[in-house]
């Protein structure tokens, strides 16, 4: 990995939208100030409340590794998206089930879940979707059951489709469709990453949070070439960062000089709170609603829809 050096500081300079002597002395620093990952911090627009839903964006949450915020993200960014006014439906696509559970459900009493929809022709969406307790927010849930389907699902014609088949009738009805993916490259994620038109890929402020970011990009890649065209990477989130270590700035600078402007503008930064939102079974938006992380993920919201929803 290479380390922090002077190089790197002229090349975030080379990246800048604004030109650099803006950036010099106190008056300019003020009027643009610098983001969490050294960047000059964008005002991102209020997103303007909608009247016709549908034409949803599929974005999955993906890396293979686990514990990175992959299920903090897809129900945060899902309620603040929801807040926002936008219909956000949720895949729970982790036979761990973590989502479903976060939102408090019990994985026992699930009488269909998305392993139903996949392998039974009889079972439809509508079927499957549960409301949740955030009003514009839905659920298509998941429980150990879906463990199974990746190993029925290597039988079935156009395996890799499967996913996006089922939720091809809820692209009319929702505005965005977040996929919480499994920590692995298996034909699950892939079956996410088919059925996508972008990729969020959350990344923890460690300091071996990029190993394995070359394979996920390889496999991102394959899926783009062979099964999915249209896919893009949405953008890279820093979840679990600290400001206030070296180490995590240190982090944040290796994060940007690997992916630029891919680099989402909003950082999470690391809090119990969200350990104590999901055992309360919801979002912390609503949990510790004026909390800094649910004002991240509200931020994040804006910033994905200024981005790839509101174009
Ligand atoms: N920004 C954060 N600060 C502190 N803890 C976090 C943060 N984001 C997630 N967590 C906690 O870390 C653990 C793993 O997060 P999770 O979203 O489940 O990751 P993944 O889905 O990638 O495995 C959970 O216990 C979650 O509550
Ligand atoms: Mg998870």
């Amino acid at each position: 990995m290479p380390s922090a050096d002077g190089d790197q500081a002229d090349e975030l300079h080379a990246a800048d939208p604004v030109p650099d002597d803006r950036l010099t002395g106190d008056l300019a620093a003020a009027e643009v100030p610098i983001g969490p990952t050294g960047r000059p911090m964008p005002v991102l627009p209020e997103p303007r409340p909608i009247s016709i839903h549908g034409n949803a964006r599929v974005i999955s949450m993906c890396n293979q590794k686990g514990g990175v915020g992959k299920t903090t993200t897809t129900i945060n960014l899902g309620a603040a998206l929801a807040e926002f006014g936008r219909k956000v439906l949720l895949v729970d696509f982790d036979p761990q089930g973590s989502l479903s559970v976060g939102l408090g459900l019990n994985p026992h009493d699930m009488e269909l879940s998305i392993y139903n929809l996949l392998m039974q022709r009889d079972v439809t969406l509508d079927e499957v979707i549960v409301p949740t307790n955030v009003p514009g927010m839905d659920l298509l849930p998941s429980n150990i059951d879906l463990s199974a389907a990746e190993v029925q699902l290597v039988q079935e014609v156009a395996r890799e489709q499967t996913l996006q088949r089922v939720l091809q009738p809820a692209i009319a009805e929702y505005d965005v469709i977040l996929i919480d993916c499994q920590p692995s490259l298996g034909l699950l994620t892939v079956n996410a990453l088919t059925a996508s038109d972008g990729v969020l890929v959350p990344l923890e402020c460690e300091y071996f949070a990029l190993r394995g970011v070359a394979l996920l990009k390889t496999t991102i890649d394959k899926v783009t070439e062979r099964l999915n065209p249209k896919l893009k990477i949405d953008g890279v989130l820093g979840t679990m960062y600290d400001g206030r270590t070296l180490h995590g700035r240190e982090v944040m600078e290796r994060l940007v000089q690997a992916w630029g402007d891919t680099v989402f503008h909003t950082v999470i930064r690391r809090t119990v709170k969200f350990s104590d939102s999901t055992v309360a079974g919801e979002p912390i938006t609503t949990y510790a609603s004026s909390s800094a992380g649910a004002e991240s993920y509200r931020q994040l919201a804006k910033e994905v829809l200024a981005r790839c929803l509101d174009e």
